[in-house]
């Protein structure tokens, strides 16, 4: 296994990801996603919606704004229990999420428990803590040209609630059949206590969510099938080993304020096994109190037999930047220097070089075989730097399966060399069969 210093060292240093603000010395919690990371990212936010949207008939995908009415919070429970437990070293005044400091807390974990491990400050070694207090998660801002209470509005912290919002809108908009589901990717923001692990916890990260709609009857059977869709999702189209995957059936005292059921999809991380995912059984929760908060209703007439019924959630819910950590970190050969990307998540398809970049007739070749490449399958990118071991070996860094040389042979008989990244074999072929 691949360790964390040597993979957030590779997306330094070939272009995939950067520290937040870097120039300034970063930002903590934050990470821009550089050339490369952007292409990676986007192959996977769009497998993703390839996958559950556009290949399905009951998925329908929206986009909603960040910032939304502040009675959505209130709906939703994350005004009041969107909280962390927060606690401080009164000697260095270091703030830590107390739950992350020992084996075996949880979220509600109270001064007497804490107290009792004898706990000391990792900054420190102190053993001088102040209270747990609960601190909420949702970074606030301020909607118009007033600064008072009443234009406190919200980043959102889950995608989720951009759906739910949306729900009576798509009903009545496109008229699905039940169980539907309806999907969004977008930024979600948390203001953690403690960002780590690279992009695993960060302060602004991207979520791709689906609310699935079903009869309060049938939650069971949905919510095995959508278990088994997100597992084939996962291995894939995502590549992900399967024995690094674990379903982790989360205890009632351990679930969040709206949920019945939940498994988390724990990932075999450098650091550790982490969540990578969550599969939740949201019951009405959701609509339910936006019925409260809203007096619109929320019922779902069935066009067949007449009943009408608030509908039950199923929820996927997976954070783009766990499951980039989880593709590179899987497929990263440390010792080898090879990426062994899935094609279809690699940034470049191919790679074209000239086998001498001062042979104008090899240029002029590789630049034809290139541009063919390129109107066919747009990821393709020019390599004439250095010599070819060097370009083999980053473009094997950077994940591209295959390599296309052009060298004296092309000229004779027009076949190319296409080297293949994960063998090192080579073949020759005519680039119009590729
Ligand atoms: N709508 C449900 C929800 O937001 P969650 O378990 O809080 O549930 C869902 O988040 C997923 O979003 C997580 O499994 C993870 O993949 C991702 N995620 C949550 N917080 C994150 C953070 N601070 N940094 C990166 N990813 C995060």
């Amino acid at each position: 296994m691949a360790n964390l210093d040597s993979i957030v060292s590779l997306c330094k240093r070939r272009g995939f990801i950067f520290p937040g603000s870097d120039v300034y010395g970063g930002f903590a919690g934050t990470w821009d996603f550089g050339p490369l990371g952007v292409m990676l990212k986007k192959n996977i936010i769009d497998t993703w919606w390839n996958y559950w949207v556009d290949k399905r008939d009951d998925i329908y995908g929206v986009d909603a704004d960040i910032i939304m009415n502040p009675r959505t919070w209130l709906a939703s429970g994350h005004t009041t229990t969107f909280a962390d437990p927060l606690i401080e070293c009164k000697a260095c005044h270091g703030r830590f999420r107390a739950d992350k400091l020992a084996q075996g807390l949880n979220e509600h974990v109270t001064d007497n428990e804490f107290t009792r491990l004898h706990i000391k400050c990792p900054t420190c070694g102190q053993e001088a803590w102040g209270p747990i207090r609960m601190f909420n998660m949702m970074f606030k801002t301020h909607v118009g040209p007033v600064d008072g209470n009443e234009s406190i509005a919200y980043l959102r912290p889950e995608t989720a609630q951009g759906i739910f919002v949306n729900y009576r809108n798509v009903i009545d908009s496109c008229y699905p059949d039940i169980p539907f589901g309806i999907a969004q990717q977008g930024k979600a923001f948390r203001n953690e206590i403690s960002p780590r692990d690279f992009i695993l916890r960060d302060r602004e990260c991207t979520q791709m969510e689906i609310e699935y709609f079903v009869h309060p009857d049938t939650w069971e059977t949905e919510f095995e099938e959508l278990l088994k869709e997100t597992d084939i999702f996962l291995e894939k189209e995502m590549g992900l080993s399967v024995e690094k995957i674990n379903h982790v059936e989360v205890p009632e005292k351990d679930r969040a304020h709206y949920s019945k059921r939940t498994i988390d999809f724990m990932f075999q991380y450098p650091n550790g096994e982490e969540e990578l995912m969550g599969l939740a059984y949201r019951t009405d929760f959701d609509l339910r109190n936006i019925e409260h908060e809203s007096g619109k209703s929320m019922e779902y007439r069935n066009k067949v037999t007449g009943e009408s019924f608030v509908p039950h959630v199923i929820e996927p819910s997976i954070g783009v930047e766990r499951l980039f950590l989880a593709v590179i970190s899987d497929n990263w050969d440390e010792e080898k220097g090879i990426l062994h990307l899935p094609e279809n998540l690699a940034p470049y398809k191919f790679c074209v070089s000239p086998l001498l970049k001062n042979k104008p007739e090899l240029v002029k070749k590789a630049e034809e075989v290139y541009k063919l490449l390129k109107n066919k399958y747009t990821f393709v990118t020019w390599d004439d730097s250095g010599n070819i071991g060097k370009r083999y070996r980053k473009q094997d860094e950077i994940g591209t399966p295959k390599c296309i040389v052009i060298d004296f042979n092309t000229l004779e008989d027009g076949t190319v060399t296409v080297r293949n990244r994960d063998t090192a074999e080579q073949i020759r072929v005519k680039p119009e069969e590729l």
